[in-house]
């Protein structure tokens, strides 16, 4: 029998509950580790014990001795999280929160797309479905894919997947010709030269940084390129009073934070001046994640030999630091 999907019940939250101090409360009687992206909101962001990118927050995920991890992130983070910590229970706040690079590269189509590519190394970005992760020798997040495809002897032949824009970015970087399976993040593809070119004219002394997860034309217009966490130090170290910041807006929080007298920009995504969000991201609020601690649900589940065969290429990436 097939379970039930499972939707928070946010009308079953009586409208006395002081949800932060219940949160508060959970957390510890449950001992809990809370962890949150960067692409969360910002009071989910003060919620969490750990706010990372999708490598610290992996690492973080490895080396807990929590009974249970709530992830605020997407589905696929949580999934890692599971895979590298089998014995914790793992909640996510909203189990449709899922990502377009995992989404549109179901493990079926994976599959079929390598049989074209049998002799090569197959490296994953950790944006995909456990059934891919199963499927790859080795995967990679934004913050070490550079390291991660300078590992595969140069003698071998590569397939990147699913993320196309920083599989090219990871080519430049190495030199080395990959295969990319196409597909991107719907967030960053709003960014475009001529958005970009338009805020670099109004702020001529700002710098741009971007995330790998844009295209080429982005890429090439910025002074730094990296993963959240990269940007966050970049913008933490460097003496410019003004960034421009190509990526989703939730990382504007931490860098207001480290750098107080600093002018962060977001690229605006419409006419009307919106900035980024993650849809999925969003997906999180501070109700679902009081009814995650209080049900401790809705759980990541894997099938155990599913799990095992995808910790493979995650202990391969984790080993390379
Ligand atoms: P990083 O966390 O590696 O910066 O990646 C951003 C992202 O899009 C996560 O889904
Ligand atoms: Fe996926 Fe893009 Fe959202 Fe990151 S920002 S979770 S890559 S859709």
């Amino acid at each position: 029998m097939t379970s039930l999907p499972y939707f928070p019940d946010l009308d079953s939250i009586g409208s006395d509950v002081d949800m932060l101090a219940e949160i508060q409360r959970l957390r510890t009687a449950k001992n809990v580790l809370i962890l949150a992206h960067y692409y969360q909101e910002s009071v989910v962001q003060d919620l969490a014990d750990f706010v990372g990118d999708s490598l610290q927050l992996a690492q973080s995920a490895q080396k807990t001795k929590a009974e249970v991890i709530l992830f605020c992130g997407v589905h696929f983070m949580a999934e890692t999280a599971k895979i590298l910590n089998p014995n914790s229970t793992v909640v996510i706040p909203d189990l449709s929160a899922g990502c377009s690079l995992a989404d549109r590269c179901s493990d079926l189509v994976f599959q079929n797309w390598l049989k074209d590519y049998p002799d090569h190394a197959v490296i994953s970005y950790i944006n995909c479905s456990a059934g891919v992760k199963a499927l790859s020798d080795i995967i990679c997040t934004s913050s070490n894919a550079v390291r991660v495809v300078n590992s595969i002897s140069p003698e071998k032949k590569i397939v990147f997947a699913p993320d196309r824009h920083l599989g090219k970015w990871a080519s430049q970087k190495t030199g080395r010709d990959m295969v990319l399976f196409p597909n991107s993040c719907i967030v960053h593809d709003q960014f475009t030269p001529s958005k970009v070119r338009e805020l670099k004219a109004r702020y001529p002394v700002a710098k741009f940084l971007t995330h790998p997860e844009c295209s080429a034309s982005v890429t090439s217009r910025a002074d730094f390129v990296g993963s959240t966490a990269a940007m966050l130090n970049f913008v933490a170290t460097d003496s410019a009073k003004v960034f421009i910041i190509g990526t989703e807006a939730g990382i504007l929080y931490q860098m207001s934070k480290v750098r107080p007298d600093a002018e962060f920009l977001s690229i605006p995504v419409d006419s009307s001046g919106s900035c980024p969000l993650c849809p999925y991201m969003r997906l999180n609020t501070v109700e679902k994640i009081y009814l995650a601690l209080r049900d401790l649900k809705p759980e990541i589940t894997l099938d155990e030999t599913l799990c095992q065969k995808a910790l493979k290429p995650l202990q391969k990436m984790l080993a390379l630091g």
